[in-house]
């Protein structure tokens, strides 16, 4: 049993807070009220940002004292949005959401993970016709090793998790958002995950 704080609770936020509260885990999620972020992250041994990547590096570095020593979890995509919701650009071309988080968390260690399917795949894999993927970035092993037992909680079959590397891989998943407005236009909102076939 990890205590967990998951800052956001919409789509993704609350998807994952229920089903890590299924798996045994003790799980506080903060909404936007004033002081709810610090008080759930100070609690907690691993803080997941479920929050709009487009303010998440101002929330998290306010919250640099709460996350020191802890795993963050960014599942966050950082993007300018259209007229219709969906992204359409990158905000951090050339780096990346997970790299601007490390760099300003230095006692943090940043684990990415997550960012490239639609909400209802996190919690619910094995619910794909083929075998998703779920990509892992970050610096630190043993965050990452810990990062892979919270996805074998939520369903994620052992070689269905590739670690790509150093937080600077980031920045390819973070790419992988520009997929997500076009399979969407093209094949609606049936789940998905930006997966590796072999
Ligand atoms: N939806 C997906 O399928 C999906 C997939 C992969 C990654 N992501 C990423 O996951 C993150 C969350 O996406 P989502 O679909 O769950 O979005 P969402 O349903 O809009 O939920 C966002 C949550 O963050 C909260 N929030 C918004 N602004 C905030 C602020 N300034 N301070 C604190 N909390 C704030 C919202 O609170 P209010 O309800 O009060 O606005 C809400 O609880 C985004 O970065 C997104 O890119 C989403």
């Amino acid at each position: 049993m990890t205590t967990i704080a998951v800052l956001g609770n919409g789509r993704v936020g609350g998807n994952l807070a229920a089903a890590l509260t299924r798996a045994g885990h003790k799980v506080a999620v903060a909404d936007r009220a004033p002081g709810a972020a610090a008080d759930a992250a100070q609690s907690a041994r691993i803080v997941i940002n479920a929050t709009p990547g487009a303010g998440s590096l101002d929330r998290l570095t306010a919250l640099r004292e709460e996350l020191r020593d802890k795993i963050l979890v960014d599942v966050s995509n950082a993007t300018t949005d259209g007229p219709d919701g969906l992204p359409t650009d990158l905000i951090y071309p050339g780096s990346s959401l997970a790299e601007q988080l490390q760099q300003a968390l230095p006692e943090t260690s940043v684990v990415k993970t997550l960012n490239t399917m639609l909400f209802p795949v996190m919690t619910s894999p094995a619910t794909l016709t083929q075998t998703p993927t779920v990509f892992l970035s970050g610096e630190d092993p043993q965050a990452k090793q810990t990062v892979r037992e919270l996805l074998t909680d939520l369903g994620w079959q052992k070689e269905w998790i590739t670690d790509l590397g150093g937080i600077r891989t980031a920045r390819a998943t973070e790419a992988a958002i520009l997929f997500v407005p076009h399979v969407i236009r093209s094949s609606g909102f049936t789940p998905f995950a930006v997966s590796i076939a072999r």
